[in-house]
């Protein structure tokens, strides 16, 4: 299992507590909901971008917005929080990249200004499975926060999997989040499953940054715009949870050609897709919550 090759040079179990890599017994003592570990201090900031449901873009935003979070000057990071399907690492050309060790701490990679880290690092080839019980992924996901030389940064972006389950929990009592960004499409039965995760979200007190709405029309080029999974799920979501709409992304072949040759479309794609995504980062960053931190002095979190 690729658990190994994160494991070896840490603290004997994965996920002691901010541990260097040394000690016979780790610290693995966990947060709860009420009262959240910080084991993201490293970041000023720490965006989760989420949904509930699957497919629907959050790995496509949460890349774009850190790519974009960089272009604007801030110091990125990127946590792929979806430790069984990573796929933070070929939409930002570094699916050949091995996780490289210092001292005692994982070094992230890095593109388009950015420092990464993803499971799919340690993967020993690229189609090893991460047939982890949730235990193990859980362990991994806190190693991935602490055995991590993320050093000082603005902005944390992390991108989750889907659902409301074991990685989520984990990521809501191990790390304070300034802000949640819900990705949803159109369609009602997305909605479905991402006011689940809202909720989540609420229970846990986690503010909502707002709603990002992809997939919301197909150009065809001859004048005529398609709605292939319907209209107003994200104007739904925000209105009935009070946020903003952040964004509304049509599909476009640019955006799917990105992702696939890990030329971010922030930095890369038609003007068009670079400018609806460049308006995203920048109604993210005006949210309260993250003009906040980051006005916040540095590390005082
Ligand atoms: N606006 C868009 N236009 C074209 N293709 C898109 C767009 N948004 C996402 N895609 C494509 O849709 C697929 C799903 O996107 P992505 O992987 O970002 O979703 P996800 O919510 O992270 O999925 P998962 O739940 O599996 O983590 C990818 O192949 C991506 O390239
Ligand atoms: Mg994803």
């Amino acid at each position: 299992m690729s658990l190994i090759q994160i494991t070896k040079k840490s603290a004997g179990t994965p996920g002691s507590k901010g541990s260097g890599g040394s000690g016979d017994k780790p610290d693995l003592s966990y947060g709860t909901s009420s009262s959240p570990n910080n084991r993201a201090g490293f970041a000023r900031v720490t965006i989760g971008v989420t949904s509930g449901k699957g497919g629907v873009g959050k790995t496509t935003v949460a890349v774009n917005l850190a790519v974009g979070f960089a272009q604007r000057g801030l110091k990125v990071g990127l946590l792929d929080a979806d430790v069984y399907g990573p796929s933070v690492a070929r939409m930002l050309l570094l699916q050949d990249e091995k996780v490289r060790w210092g001292d005692d701490k994982m070094i992230p990679a890095e593109n388009f200004g950015i420092k990464i880290m993803s499971t799919a690092l340690t993967s020993p080839e690229d189609d090893t499975p991460f047939a982890w019980r949730s235990s193990v992924a859980t362990s991994a996901l806190v190693q991935l926060l602490d055995d991590v030389d993320w050093g000082e940064l603005d902005v944390l972006v992390v991108d989750m999997p889907p659902g409301t389950g074991d990685v989520q929990l984990t990521m809501v009592q191990e790390v304070r989040l300034t802000g949640a960004v819900i990705v949803t499409t159109p369609q009602l039965v997305a909605v479905d499953d991402v006011r689940r995760a809202i909720r989540m979200l609420l229970d846990v007190r986690a503010p909502l940054l707002g709603i990002v709405e992809n997939m919301s029309w197909y150009d065809t080029g001859d004048g005529v715009r398609h709605h292939p999974f319907g209209q107003g799920g994200g104007a739904l979501l925000a209105e009935r949870y009070g946020v903003p709409l952040l964004g509304q992304f049509p599909l476009t072949d640019g955006v799917r050609a990105g992702c696939d040759d890990g030329m971010p479309a922030v930095a890369a794609g038609s003007d068009s897709d670079k400018a609806r995504f460049r308006a995203l980062v920048d109604a993210v960053l005006a949210r309260p919550e993250v003009q906040a931190r980051l006005a916040a002095t540095e590390g005082a979190q």
